[in-house]
C-alpha cells in the first residue's frame, strides 16, 4: 500500500501515549498502532463490545456522505479535517470514483497522519495532507497548500467525521466551524458524524473511556449536535443514527430508532447545504 517507506515511529510521536488517530486505527484493525494505542481501545471494547463494528458503521457513512456529495450535488472539492489514518476506502477514492477531477485536501493534527498520508497518496496529485489544528480554524483557511488545492468562488464541502467530540465546549465547536465556513461559496456543504449523548449507559461508559485515556471524547445532547450545522437547510434525513441515514435516497426499510443497537446509536451524520 506504502510505495515510500514512512519513517518510523514519525518525529513527534511517543508510542507510549495513545494516539486517536491510532486508537481508531487499531479499532478499524489497521497496523499503524503501537501497544499503548490497542490497550487504549480495549478499553474502549470494554466500555461499549461493539465500538468496532460502530467505527466502520462510521466509515460507511463516509462512503455514502462523500457519494452523495460528488455524484448527487456535484462537488468536487473537499476539506477533511480530523481525517484519520488511512482507512480504505478514504474520502478522496471515493469522490474519485465518481469524479477522477475531485480535489480533496485533508486535515489532521496528528504528525503520523501526515507521514502515512503522504506515503498513501504520493502519486496523487489532486489530494494534499497538511497538518493543522481544528482549534485554529483561520490557520486551516490560510494554509498555503490548501488553498493551492482548492477554488474558494466554487463549492467546497468541509467534513467534520468523529472529529468534534475530542473539541471541549470552552473551545466552542460551533464558533470554529462558523468560521470554517464563512468564505466557503454558496452551495458549500457541511458534513458531519458526531456522538450524541442520548442517555444511553454504554455510550456514557464509552464517553468516560475516552476521556480516561485519551484526555478528550464529549458525546453531545442531539441538539447540540444539530446546532453544529448552523441553522443552514439540510439534506433529507437530517441529523439521524447511521444505520437510518442515508442522504438523498428514498427512505425505504429504515430500522426504527428505538430497535438499533447501542453500538448503531453511537453515531449520528448529516449534511447541510450554505444557502
Ligand atoms: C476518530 S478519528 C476520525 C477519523 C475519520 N474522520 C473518520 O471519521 O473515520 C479522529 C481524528 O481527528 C483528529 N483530531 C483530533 N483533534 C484534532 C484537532 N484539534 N485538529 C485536527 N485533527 C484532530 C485525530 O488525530 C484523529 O485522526
Amino acid at each position: 500500500m506504502y510505495d515510500a517507506a514512512p519513517e518510523w515511529p514519525p518525529s513527534g510521536i511517543d508510542p507510549e501515549v495513545p494516539s486517536t488517530a491510532r486508537v481508531y486505527d487499531a479499532l478499524l484493525g489497521g497496523k499503524e498502532n503501537f501497544k499503548a494505542d490497542r490497550e487504549a481501545a480495549e478499553v474502549f471494547t470494554r466500555a461499549l463490545p461493539r465500538i468496532a463494528d460502530a467505527a466502520r458503521l462510521n466509515r460507511d457513512a463516509l462512503a455514502r456522505g462523500v457519494r452523495y456529495m460528488v455524484g448527487r450535488a456535484g462537488i468536487d472539492q473537499i476539506i477533511d479535517i480530523g481525517c484519520g489514518l488511512p482507512a480504505a476506502p478514504n474520502t478522496h477514492e471515493v469522490a474519485q470514483e465518481l469524479d477522477p477531477r475531485a480535489r480533496v485536501v485533508y486535515v489532521d493534527n496528528d504528525p503520523m497522519v501526515l507521514s502515512h498520508g503522504r506515503a498513501l497518496l504520493a502519486d496523487d496529485r489532486t489530494t494534499t495532507v497538511v497538518t493543522a489544528d481544528l482549534r485554529d480554524p483561520a490557520a486551516i483557511l490560510t494554509n498555503p497548500d490548501l488553498r493551492a488545492h482548492l477554488d474558494f468562488d466554487r463549492p467546497v464541502a468541509l467534513m467534520l467525521l468523529n472529529t468534534l467530540m475530542q473539541i471541549a465546549d470552552a473551545e466552542d465547536p460551533d464558533a470554529i466551524i462558523a468560521t470554517l465556513m464563512a468564505p466557503l461559496a454558496s452551495g458549500s456543504h457541511l458534513f458531519i458524524t458526531a456522538w450524541p449523548d442520548t442517555g444511553d449507559p454504554s455510550q456514557r461508559a464509552l464517553s468516560r473511556a475516552c476521556l480516561e485515556t485519551l484526555g478528550n471524547g464529549w458525546a453531545r445532547p442531539v441538539e447540540a449536535i444539530r446546532g453544529h450545522f448552523q441553522g443552514m437547510p439540510m439534506v433529507a434525513p437530517g441529523l439521524d443514527f447511521i444505520p437510518r441515514w442515508h442522504p438523498g435516497e428514498a427512505d425505504g426499510n429504515v430500522p426504527a430508532a428505538e430497535d438499533l443497537e447501542p453500538f448503531e446509536r453511537t453515531h449520528m451524520a448529516g449534511i447541510a447545504v450554505k444557502p
